[in-house]
């Protein structure tokens, strides 16, 4: 049998933690034969909703899961940590400010990075969920530099999952054949939904989304919108944010991650740039990339048209400000 991973999930008391945890207990992020133990850590106020969650994972009985802490300590939470999935962090309030936001996480993140620096395992693998995410997981690598930089992401892989979905509900088509639409940037309204690569398996091969979409236009337009609101839609719906499908996205982004990308397919993570297409490097970014035992690669060589390149600098651009505003709130 293997040894267990530790994986921490931070903000476990949360909508998004109490699918997660179950997944994660379940073998669905890291493989029905990896043993894992989890750490959850959430705040004070939200340490009793955190030990009943612990009741209820010991209650699942998972044979994969071979032990469970529950603590508000951030140091004990990051002890020997293989990987950490961070949902924690102060909350966006109806008609808060992105800025706002940003002054409220900028400490969570700078604290949370020193803790996984100081204790979690040098190799550790991180991703981040939290809003602003992009912005968070910049600050989480600039405050845990002896963690290598590709070892940080932030998860885009939602809107991925959504764009995906609108695709195979427009085209009459099974999910699973569709791939390889592209989330660009932030995971915010700037973030650019291109399917301009995305591909249809059609049994005999594959055909291109562009050929198969009756109206090209809806591409450019409807498209992009009902990704971007996707999430509102949910709320509108259930009255709460969505927390299933977050869940399932952080299990196939980390799955994807370390087990690798099936041959052929990529799929979207918010990572450092090294300057692939034109994009500040150093900025966290989503890109397409395609992963092999770890390690993700950005998918190099698309062509990019004008319409495009417009939409990846706009994201890029208020990744920068997102940057400015942080570093402004350290000081
Ligand atoms: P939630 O509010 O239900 O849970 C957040 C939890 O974090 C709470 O239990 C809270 O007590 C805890 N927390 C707050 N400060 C903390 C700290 N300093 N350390 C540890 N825990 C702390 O929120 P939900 O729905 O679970 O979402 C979690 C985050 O994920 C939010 O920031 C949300 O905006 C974001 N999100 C990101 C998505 C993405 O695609 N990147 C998709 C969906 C949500």
């Amino acid at each position: 049998e293997k040894d267990p991973l530790i994986v921490l999930v931070t903000g476990a008391a949360g909508q998004i933690g109490y699918a997660l945890v179950p997944m994660i207990a379940r073998g669905a992020m890291l493989g029905s034969d990896q043993p894992v133990i989890l750490h959850m850590l959430d705040i004070e106020p939200a340490a009793d909703i955190l030990q009943g969650v612990k009741m209820e994972l010991m209650d699942g009985a998972f044979p994969l899961l071979k032990g469970v802490m529950a603590t508000t300590d951030v140091n004990e939470a990051c002890k020997g940590v293989d990987i950490a999935i961070m949902l924690g962090g102060f909350p966006r309030r109806k008609g808060m400010a992105t800025k706002a936001l940003i002054s409220k996480n900028v400490g969570i993140y700078k604290t949370q990075a020193s803790a996984l620096e100081q204790h979690a395992d040098p190799n550790c693998k991180v991703l981040v969920v939290a809003n602003p995410a992009n912005t968070n997981a910049l600050i989480l690598k600039e405050f845990a530099p002896s963690i290598p930089e590709e070892n940080i992401t932030c998860l885009t892989r939602l809107d991925h999952n959504r764009a995906l979905s609108q695709i195979s509900e427009n085209l009459n088509v099974h999910v699973g054949d569709v791939k390889n639409v592209i989330i660009w940037g932030n995971h915010s309204s700037t973030q650019y939904v291109d399917a301009n690569h995305a591909l249809v398996d059609i049994g005999v091969g594959h055909k291109s989304v562009k050929e198969l979409v009756a109206n090209n236009h809806w591409l450019d337009s409807e498209f992009i919108t009902s990704v971007q609101q996707r999430g509102d839609a949910i709320v509108k719906a259930r009255r709460l944010s969505s927390a299933l499908s977050a869940a399932s996205a952080a299990c196939d982004h980390m799955r994807d991650w370390i087990l690798g990308t099936p041959k052929g397919t990529w799929v979207s993570m918010g990572v450092y740039s090294d300057g692939s297409y034109g994009i500040q490097p150093g900025l966290i970014y989503s890109f397409p990339v395609t992963c092999e035992k770890g390690v993700w690669s950005i998918v190099q060589g698309l062509t990019i048209g004008e319409f495009e390149r417009e939409k990846m600098d706009a994201s890029a651009r208020e990744l920068i400000e997102e940057k400015t505003w942080a570093y402004s709130c350290l000081h």
